[in-house]
C-alpha cells in the first residue's frame, strides 16, 4: 500500500507494509511459532486472538527484535533510516509511589538530543500527543496514582511520542471496564484511521476485535489463521480453538486451517 507523504522535495510515496515470512521461534527446543507467514498492510489494524501461551506476545517481541527467531524474516518497510515501533507491553507494573508526573512519563523517549530538556518542537509534539490521547487533564498527576484507563492512555501516549511507523499493543484493554475498553479502542482506531498508522493489537475480547479490527489472526499453539472481521468464526468454533481440540491442524497446511487467509 502506498501512503502519501509531503516533504520539501515534493510528494514521495512511502511503503510501510509489515511482511512476515516463515517465522519460527522456539524456546528450549519447543516451537512456539512455527512457519508463520502473513502481511500487515500499511494503515491496517490487525488483531491477534488466541489462548494463553499461544505465542501472541512472542510474536510481538519477535517483530520488535526483542526475541531472535530461529528462522524466517520480518520486514517493516519505511523510508526512514530505521522503522520506529511504538509498543505497549502486556504487563507493566508501576509503583504507586513512583514520583514521576504523567507529562514527564509520556515524554520519556523524546530526550534523545544532548540537552536534558525538550526543544520547542518537541514540547509542541508532546502537547499534540497529549491532546490526542486525552492525557492533558492528568498531566500533573503522578503515574502511580492514575486509574487503569488513565494509565493505559498514558502508556499509549508514550508509545506514540516517537511518531511510530507501527504500533503494537499487547492486551491494552485488559482490566479496563467496558466503557474504558471502548474508549481505548475508539482512540486507537481514530489514530489508526487519521494517521494511517499500522496497528497490531492483542486482545482476548472477541467483541472488541470484531468491532475494531480490519482482520483478525487466530493463533493457537498448533495453528494460525487470518480472517476478516466478518469472517470471524462463531463462538463455538472459537471455543474449540481455545480448548485446543484434536481438530486443530498444524500451521503451514493452508487447506486444513480454519478458513482462508486473505493476505
Ligand atoms: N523467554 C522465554 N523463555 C522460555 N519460554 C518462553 C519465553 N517467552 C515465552 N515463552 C513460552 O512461550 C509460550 C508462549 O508465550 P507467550 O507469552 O507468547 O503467550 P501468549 O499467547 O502471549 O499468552 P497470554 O495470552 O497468556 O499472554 C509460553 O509457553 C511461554 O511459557
Ligand atoms: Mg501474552
Amino acid at each position: 500500500m502506498k501512503l502519501l507523504i509531503y516533504n520539501l522535495r515534493g510528494v514521495i510515496y512511502v511503503l510501510r507494509d509489515v511482511r512476515i515470512s516463515n517465522l519460527q521461534v522456539s524456546f528450549n527446543g519447543q516451537h512456539v511459532l512455527n512457519n508463520l507467514s502473513f502481511n500487515v498492510s500499511a494503515g491496517e489494524m490487525l488483531a491477534i486472538i488466541g489462548p494463553n501461551g499461544a505465542g501472541k506476545t512472542t510474536l510481538l517481541k519477535a517483530i520488535l527484535g526483542l526475541i531472535a527467531p530461529q528462522d524466517g524474516r520480518i520486514v517493516l518497510e519505511t523510508d526512514r533510516r530505521k522503522a520506529v515501533i511504538g509498543y505497549v507491553p502486556q504487563s507493566r507494573t508501576i509503583d504507586e509511589e513512583t514520583p514521576i508526573e504523567t507529562r514527564d512519563f509520556i515524554s520519556l523517549g523524546q530526550l534523545s538530543g544532548i540537552f536534558p530538556w525538550l526543544l520547542k518542537k518537541e514540547r509542541e509534539h508532546l502537547k499534540q500527543v497529549m491532546m490526542l490521547t486525552d492525557t492533558q487533564r492528568i498531566a500533573g498527576k503522578t503515574v502511580g496514582r492514575l486509574s487503569g484507563g488513565e494509565r493505559q492512555r498514558a502508556f499509549l501516549a508514550q508509545a506514540l511520542i516517537r511518531d511510530p511507523d507501527l504500533l503494537l499493543l499487547d492486551e491494552s484493554t485488559a482490566n479496563l471496564d467496558p466503557y474504558a475498553q471502548e474508549k481505548m479502542m475508539q482512540l486507537v482506531r481514530k489514530i489508526n484511521r487519521d494517521q494511517k498508522l499500522t496497528v497490531i493489537f492483542i486482545s482476548h475480547d472477541l467483541h472488541l476485535v470484531k468491532k475494531y479490527a480490519d482482520r483478525i489472526m487466530i493463533l493457537s499453539p498448533e495453528s494460525y489463521d487470518i480472517v476478516s472481521a466478518d469472517e470471524l468464526p462463531d463462538a463455538q468454533t472459537l471455543n474449540s480453538v481455545y480448548r485446543l481440540p484434536a481438530g486443530i491442524h498444524p500451521s503451514g497446511d493452508r487447506k486444513k486451517r480454519l478458513g482462508k487467509q486473505p493476505v
